[in-house]
């Protein structure tokens, strides 16, 4: 194995063994409102057969593994971290299966599954196209791969071009603080030195995440195609969902329509949404 990949993979082991206690608690995708998020993206999936097998990539704890229970009948995992796999929960009826495993090497049945999934989880590999490869040939003919809450490469790049000397309104503070303090808070945290992390991170740290032009490249050479891209998580919505001056439910309704309003404005707003996602079909 290259040994970029493997430092890239040990780098996770640590972050997210030391992580795996506390990442649902701590992780705010874990909130009910983006689990709902989700499950409304998952319900939108147009396939023609119903979903039966499901693949998630990089599961963690089990984020996507819990939403995919209301729809498949058996669900594969694959993770390289025990610690995060050791927090499954496999009750219920649905048959789960967690693989502990590179997901650029890991072994799967050809032409098996009818959804694969990997959710704020590609911005961790060194280098996506292993994984993309060995996806697309477990999916079956028709099937999806949707993934979602990437960095994305236009808002970092955005926020990399301000003035970090100067002041600005803490909706933007609220960004520039992200990007210069996050490797210490982590340290601080977590004990985890900033340069791990920094590999751990690697398409987000050293590449600076994700764009809809290199995930177009990546996607379509391993034979992927219809891709439509997800963006998610606005500039200042965390400012605006957690403002008390406001009532819960016009929180959510005000975010909704700013989401909205950028959203059609794309591409000219693309830079104002930190995550990217994509839903491609085999
Ligand atoms: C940020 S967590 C996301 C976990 C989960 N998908 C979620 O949404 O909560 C990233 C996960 O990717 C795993 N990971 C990192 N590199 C990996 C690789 N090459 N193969 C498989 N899993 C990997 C980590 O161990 C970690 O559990």
């Amino acid at each position: 194995m290259d040994k970029n990949v493997q430092n890239a993979i040990e780098a996770n082991i640590i972050v997210h063994s030391r992580m795996a206690d506390e990442y649902n608690a701590k992780e705010p995708h874990f909130r009910p409102e983006s689990i709902e998020r989700v499950k409304g993206i998952v319900k939108s999936i147009n396939l023609s057969t119903p979903i039966t097998k499901a693949l998630d990539l990089g599961c963690g704890t089990g984020f996507m593994i819990n939403i995919l229970k209301d729809y498949a009948t058996e669900i594969t995992g694959v993770d390289v971290t025990q610690a995060m796999l050791d927090k499954v929960d496999k009750t219920g009826n649905v048959d789960i299966n967690l693989i502990n495993s590179d997901t650029g090497t890991v072994a799967l049945p050809a032409d098996y599954f009818d959804i694969a999934t990997a959710y704020t989880f590609l911005d961790h590999l060194y280098d996506m196209r292993p994984t993309f490869e060995n996806t697309y040939k477990s999916l079956k003919n028709g099937g999806v791969f949707y993934a979602d809450l990437s960095p994305s490469f236009y808002f970092w790049n955005a926020i990399k071009s301000l003035d970090f000397k100067r002041s600005y309104d803490s909706v933007l503070m609220r960004e520039i603080n992200a990007v210069l303090k996050k490797d210490e808070e982590i340290e601080k945290e977590f004990g985890i030195d900033k340069n791990i992390f920094a590999m751990a991170e690697h398409q987000k740290h050293n590449l600076g995440g994700l764009s809809e032009e290199l995930l177009t490249k990546e996607l379509q050479s391993v034979g992927f195609n219809k891709i439509t891209f997800i963006y998610h998580w606005f500039v200042g919505q965390a400012e605006l969902i957690n403002n008390s001056e406001l009532g819960i439910e016009q929180r959510k309704l005000v975010s909704h329509q700013m989401h909205e309003y950028l959203f059609r404005s794309m591409p000219l707003s693309r830079h104002l949404f930190k995550y990217i996602g994509f839903i491609a079909y085999k």
